[in-house]
């Protein structure tokens, strides 16, 4: 049956990366027979400039009836003073929320080559594979009441609100302690209990999942603490499960541990198996147009697409090993590049995974 892949490449350096990514989908569908068909559509500012939103009811019913979803990436300085209800990043939170992706996996996994890329001690960083697993369409990103008000003295006032309801607790808690399940058994549970009584029914909970799962060890670790301990010593960390925004921040924390933030892919996951996929980093205003962007966690993310929605896990296998073959050829984008290593763009790094793909099918 053909599998309908919605592609919303989004704004800056979006269109560059995922036109990558589409090349070796292109290669994995020659090679294996693989039948998929491509929608794309609009998302972000690009989306906001053609018809006034940053997420139109086109894309979000292409999001809806797609198997998975790839994207790129939005936003930049050219929408940033638009109102919050139409800014580019809405259009992302937006397909988030209504198609339930409440959970996003964000491996951060070091490959052998990038060790020296890494700004941290090589053996310090060498070996990672963490899996950071982030709630996505709750807590203070979604919660209301929200807003900046004016004051009776005059003054203005941000404010946002935190909230968890325990269903929501409860599902994401399930998703890390089924996913630690294949890997080392061990989820460690970041939260703000001390000071947040969000975050304390937060860890209540999860000790509460985690009693139908005693395969499984959980601990719990405040998040200042996560923050250090990821870059003191990553590698006690097997799955990290915590809410919408500290899985924001220990993200692109635990993205430097990589050797780049050009590297991470995601998964964004509803309780079904659809999903949307994309690089953890931005869209990388300060490169757009310069041909530099590094394609290789879009690729990866479209290797999780098959590998979650499409069912097609020995196909995400080729793709990894053909990004680490062109890793094992030295060659690397400007972000990855070390000493006596090939510097290349955007299009040869795409070109270097596509004939490594090539090469292993044949
Ligand atoms: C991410 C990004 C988004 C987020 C932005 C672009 C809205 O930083 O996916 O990590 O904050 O979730
Ligand atoms: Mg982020």
């Amino acid at each position: 049956m053909t599998k309908k892949i919605a592609v919303l490449a989004g704004d800056g350096i979006g269109p560059e990366i995922v036109t990558e990514a589409l090349k070796v989908l292109d290669c994995v569908a020659a090679e294996t027979g693989l039948d998929v068909r491509i929608e794309h559509g609009l998302v972000g500012g690009a989306a906001y400039d053609a018809s006034g939103s940053p997420l139109p009811e086109a894309t979000l019913a292409l999001g809806k009836e797609a198997d998975a979803v790839l994207l790129g990436a939005v936003g930049g300085p050219k929408w940033e003073s638009l109102d919050h209800a139409v800014r580019p990043e809405r259009g992302l939170l937006g397909l988030r929320s209504e198609l339930g992706l409440f959970s996003n996996l964000r491996p951060a996994i070091l490959h052998p080559q990038l060790v020296d890329a890494s700004t941290l001690k090589a053996d310090v960083v060498s070996g990672l594979d963490i899996m950071i697993m982030r709630e996505l369409t709750s807590g203070i990103y979604f919660g209301t009441p929200r807003g900046i008000r004016e004051l009776s003295d005059g003054e203005r006032e941000g404010f946002n609100t935190l909230v968890y309801r325990e269903s929501e607790i409860r599902r994401i808690g399930h998703s890390a302690l089924r996913i630690a399940r294949k890997r080392d058994r061990r989820v460690c549970s970041v939260d703000k209990a001390n000071v947040l009584e969000a975050t304390e029914l937060w860890r209540e909970v999860m000790i509460e999942v985690a009693e139908q799962y005693p395969d499984v060890e959980l601990s719990h670790m405040y998040v200042d603490n996560a923050a250090m301990q990821l870059v003191r010593a990553p590698k006690q960390f097997d799955v990290i499960v915590t809410t919408n925004m500290f899985g924001d921040i220990l993200s692109d924390c635990a993205s430097m541990l990589t050797g780049s933030i050009g590297m991470l892919p995601s998964a964004s996951l509803d309780g079904n198996g659809k999903g949307m996929y994309e690089p953890i980093h931005g869209s990388a205003p300060d490169i757009t147009g310069r041909g530099c962007a590094n394609p290789l966690a879009t690729i990866l993310s479209l290797a999780m697409l098959l590998r979650y929605s499409l069912d097609e896990s020995d196909a995400a296998e080729h793709i990894e090993q053909a990004v680490a073959d062109a890793l094992d050829a030295g060659i690397r984008t400007p972000d990855i590049y070390s000493h006596g290593m090939k510097k290349v763009g955007t299009v040869p790094m795409g070109d270097a995974v596509v004939a490594a793909l090539r090469r292993a099918y044949s």
